[in-house]
């Protein structure tokens, strides 16, 4: 387990690494995926706990061909192959019926089974030479965004001995669009950059895609088992800007203190005409373009979650072809949420710990965060941290520190200092916090504070993380209970 992440071309030595059940991350066109072999039930496991992924959100299985489909699947209704001769290898995910060769937690237990065949040439033959149907979610941490680059896979797994196989950037950049082939018509359970319009004008073959982002039905039909999840949302907030309005316009409403903490996400041509200055910018190319935003974007949260910004501004574009995909994404950043902040001295063990936790069994519509009266922006947490979390199949690697400042404190709902003395240091720098915060050592059932545990030993750790723990569990229930639910959600969109 001490071992870094493996970058490689050598496709044989990966594919030994799979058959022997190892667990192989590789490139493909829409994403990085975490590969495993299909059929073995260890090496799938390995996967939901690197990952941190629930047991019931189902796994694509990758096939090179359509040849392998009966492999995985049976009773393979004929717009099966309609649908994969137009379109694959591609982007494009079916539902069908499951294979009893299929194990079921690859399919979490649905009796159906999602099937893709990628559309890069080393996904496939290392799916040939593996010789089975392999098994990939997106290789990124559970909370993070999934991975466009080796770089960001080795970065979620570092530490971690894992093999990645490096096949450049990914060209398409959002997950590939799922389609349910066992409803009548058939049903676009996730948006991707294959578009209900382009099947239909392919094939022929209508398919809904009004079910998507429906948060009632996906409650009471699980049928998109990862659609109930918290989607990914970076740390800071996700201000929508739609077409036509200006960046200057929208920066001006934030009312900000420090304009470095406001980053954008942009084409040059459209930042050349922003005039406030100061801002942090990623562009992803010369001019608007729904596909090169969509290659970029997970790139650009992963940028602007190392960065102290607390507030990102991302465009929206006309609802047709990848902007569908890629509004989709983005306004699942957006959705607002009532925050907590975690705040200790220096953002490497404790706070971060707690916003793991916290994130871990957080309801939908929380999220939780860290900072630090004194943090150093980027250090990582302390390696002591990061090993006591992963006892609990908890990542924190990617972790970088962040000072806690004016402009983050009046975004939370809830701000939870780790001990009393944070809370006091807090409420002299800003008196009127008093109503947001609530120190963890009153939730704690012992109620005393939580020391720090910096320089000392392994147990020392793993005795504050189950402090942490039981008081988080304590702040959880209250939140479950429906006491913050009169807080004001501080989040802010331009788009109202
Ligand atoms: O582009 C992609 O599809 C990438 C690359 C690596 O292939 N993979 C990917 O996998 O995005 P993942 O695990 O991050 O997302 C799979 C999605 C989840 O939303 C899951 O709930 C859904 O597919 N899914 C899997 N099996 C399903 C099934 N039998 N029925 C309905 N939804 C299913
Ligand atoms: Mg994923």
């Amino acid at each position: 387990m001490k071992s870094s992440p493996e970058l490689t071309a050598d496709l044989d030595r990966a594919a030994a690494r799979l058959k022997e059940g190892g667990v192989v991350a590789f490139p493909t066109e829409t994403v990085y995926g975490l590969g495993a072999i299909a059929t073995n039930v260890d090496a799938v496991n390995a996967v939901f706990r690197l990952k941190g992924r629930p047991s019931d959100n189902p796994l694509i299985v990758h096939i090179p061909d359509s040849s392998w489909l009966k492999l995985v699947a049976k009773d393979i209704p004929d717009v099966a192959f309609s649908l994969f001769s137009a379109f694959s290898p591609g982007p494009l995910t079916l539902v069908l019926k499951k294979q009893a060769s299929v194990p079921e937690i690859v399919t979490a237990g649905l009796d159906t089974v999602a099937v893709r065949i990628p559309d890069h040439e080393v996904a496939r033959k290392l799916i040939e030479r593996t010789g089975k149907p392999l098994v990939a979610p997106s290789a990124n941490i559970s909370g993070k965004p999934s991975p466009t680059t080796a770089a960001h896979v080795a970065h979620d797994f570092s530490g971690q001995d894992l093999v990645i196989v490096d096949g450049g950037a990914a060209k398409v950049g959002v997950e590939s669009t799922v389609l349910d082939l066992t409803v009548e018509p058939p049903v676009i359970l996730r948006p991707g950059i294959i578009t209900a319009d382009d099947i239909a004008a392919k094939t022929g073959i209508s398919v809904r895609s009004d079910a998507v982002s429906s948060d009632l039905e996906v409650s009471l039909t699980p049928k998109s088992p990862g659609q109930k999840y918290r989607h990914y949302a970076p740390s800071a907030s996700v201000i929508l800007v739609p077409e036509g309005r200006s960046i200057d316009q929208v920066v001006s409403t934030l009312a900000v203190d420090d304009l470095k903490s406001i980053g954008v996400f942009s084409d040059e041509e459209t930042l050349a005409r922003v005039e406030t200055t100061g801002l942090s910018a990623f562009t992803y190319g010369e001019k608007p373009a729904a596909t090169k935003a969509a290659k970029a974007l997970y790139a650009a949260f992963r940028y602007f979650d190392d960065l102290p910004v607390h507030y990102i501004l991302v465009p929206l574009f006309p609802e047709r072809g990848a902007a569908i995909a890629y509004n989709d994404r983005v306004r699942r950043a957006a959705e607002k949420a009532r925050r907590v902040l975690f705040v200790c001295t220096g953002n490497t063990c404790r706070s971060p710990m707690a916003e793991a936790l916290f994130n871990h069994l957080a309801p939908k519509g929380w999220r939780g965060a860290s900072a630090g009266i004194y943090a150093q922006a980027g250090q990582m947490a302390t390696a002591h941290a990061i090993e006591v979390m992963r006892r609990r199949d908890i990542e924190i690697a990617g972790h970088r520190a962040r000072p806690v400042t004016w402009d983050l404190l009046r975004q939370q709902t809830l701000i939870v200092p780790l001990t009393k003395d944070h809370a006091a240091a807090l409420l002299a720098f800003d008196p009127s916090l008093e109503e947001k915060i609530l120190p963890l050592s009153t939730l704690a059932p012992d109620g005393l504070d939580i020391g720090d545990p910096y320089g000392q030993t392994i147990e020392r750790y793993e005795q504050t993380a189950e402090a942490i723990e039981a008081a988080v569990s304590a702040l959880l229930l209250r939140i479950e209970q429906g006491a913050f639910d009169n807080r004001r959600d501080e989040a802010t969109s331009a788009d109202g």
